[in-house]
């Protein structure tokens, strides 16, 4: 196989493989080029790549020459043009959302897979993409609250008097909100956390915050571990309990989420109404259509002196360590559909291999793509 990694577009900071993966993938027998400059961001150089046996060429020369397309956003329009049909995408595209995107690949006859759909089983959890990015939002989305906040976070008893701890409310205790809370923790701020997923409560515990309990959520266990649509008898409900804590807390964390639709909204405009100027809500569902009334993606938003920061990509601003967990993950997905020789060999029998390819063959491959593409 010919992998051929490319730069990412934009403001991406990361890379899809540091040169410590490109070494794991020549063992593999998988020759490796490089775009120029692709790692630059991520503090890769392009002597770095070709230390360790990587060549490194032209964006055109690699979709020339390469049999795998690797890169971390969706290609271009550019992009999709040059992509020949028998060459294979392999990205982060969000097919559940960009049906266009999938109906495109589709008519195309490209073969494509979306790393953010592995599916959640044990067997894939060294390749989950989300897991490994939701690890650094949920971190960074702390750090960037404490920054912003015009309070400390821990207690602090001084000659100047006591210093209150930071009030941080976590909404949705996902690996995101896990990581949130485990940072705030270790911060000294005290954290209270809402989630329709009771599984979680004992993890939250576990972590030292406090799972406020709202009865009557609807849970699905054959939703593979995720939230799904709750009643409007029980979003009241949550909402009131939401809307109380809110008025209490410093720090919002939004992380709720549901595969596929829009986030749910728990922080309405009167909610933030009532919140103390100089508080933070950090939305990380911003991309989905944010937890927040007020959010908008990529923007921070000062309501009444509260800062709303509809960040959706912190990844890109730790991008060495978000760049080596996404290679790792990329490297541990695409030893199913490398062959002893190095060859490519897709193999659909495999549950992963199957459930993380969009589209082969003029066909969708992905069951939930598929439904969501024939409803459309
Ligand atoms: P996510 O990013 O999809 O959602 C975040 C959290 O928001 C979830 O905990 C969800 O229950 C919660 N939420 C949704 N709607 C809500 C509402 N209205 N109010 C309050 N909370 C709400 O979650 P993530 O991080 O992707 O994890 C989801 C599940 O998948 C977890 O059980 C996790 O342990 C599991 N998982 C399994 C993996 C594997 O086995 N390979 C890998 C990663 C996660």
């Amino acid at each position: 196989m010919i992998l051929g990694l490319l730069k990412e577009p934009g403001d991406e900071t990361r890379v899809a493989l540091l040169p410590e993966g490109v070494k794991t993938f020549t063992s593999l027998k998988v020759e490796v080029l490089v775009e120029q400059e692709a790692g630059a961001t991520a503090f890769a150089t392009n002597a770095d790549y070709e230390a360790i046996g990587a060549k490194v060429l032209s964006r055109a020369d690699i979709f020339e020459q390469a049999e795998v397309l690797l890169q971390i956003q969706p290609p271009s329009d550019d992009d999709i043009q040059k992509i020949k049909t028998t060459q294979v995408w392999i990205s982060a595209f969000n097919p559940l959302w960009e049906t266009q995107l999938v109906k495109t690949f589709l008519d195309k006859g490209i073969t494509t897979f979306s790393l953010d759909l592995i599916p959640r089983t044990s067997r894939a959890q060294a390749m989950d993409i989300l897991s490994s990015m939701a690890t650094v939002s949920g971190y960074m989305a702390v750090l960037e609250a404490a920054i912003k906040l015009p309070t400390f976070f821990p207690m602090f008893m001084t000659a100047a008097g006591t210093i209150r701890p930071a009030n941080v409310l976590i909404l949705g205790a996902g690996v995101a909100g896990l990581q949130a809370i485990a940072t705030s923790r270790k911060l000294g701020a005290q954290v209270q956390v809402f989630d329709v997923r009771s599984a979680v409560k004992e993890e939250v515990m576990s972590l030292g915050g406090k799972f406020v309990e709202v009865e009557g959520a609807t849970e699905d266990a054959a939703a593979g571990g995720y939230a799904v649509e709750q009643t409007e008898e029980f979003k009241k409900k949550q909402q009131q309990a939401i809307n109380d804590h809110a008025a209490k807390a410093n720090v919002i964390i939004c992380t709720a989420q549901i595969p596929g639709r829009k986030a749910p909204l728990l922080i309405p405009k009167e909610a933030v109404d009532a919140m103390k100027p100089g508080s933070v809500i950090i939305d990380l569902a911003a991309s989905s259509g944010g937890n927040c009334e007020l959010t908008i993606n990529n923007e921070t938003v000062n309501y009444n002196g509260v800062s709303i920061i509809g960040q959706s990509n912190y990844p890109a601003q730790m991008p060495v360590d978000a760049s080596r967990m996404f290679g790792k993950n990329v490297l541990n997905f695409m030893k199913l559909i490398i062959g002893e020789e190095g060859e490519l060999r897709l193999n659909f029998e495999d549950d992963i291999v199957k459930g993380t390819c969009i589209t082969h063959a003029k066909e969708i491959y992905n069951e939930r793509v598929k439904s969501i593409i024939e409803k459309a």
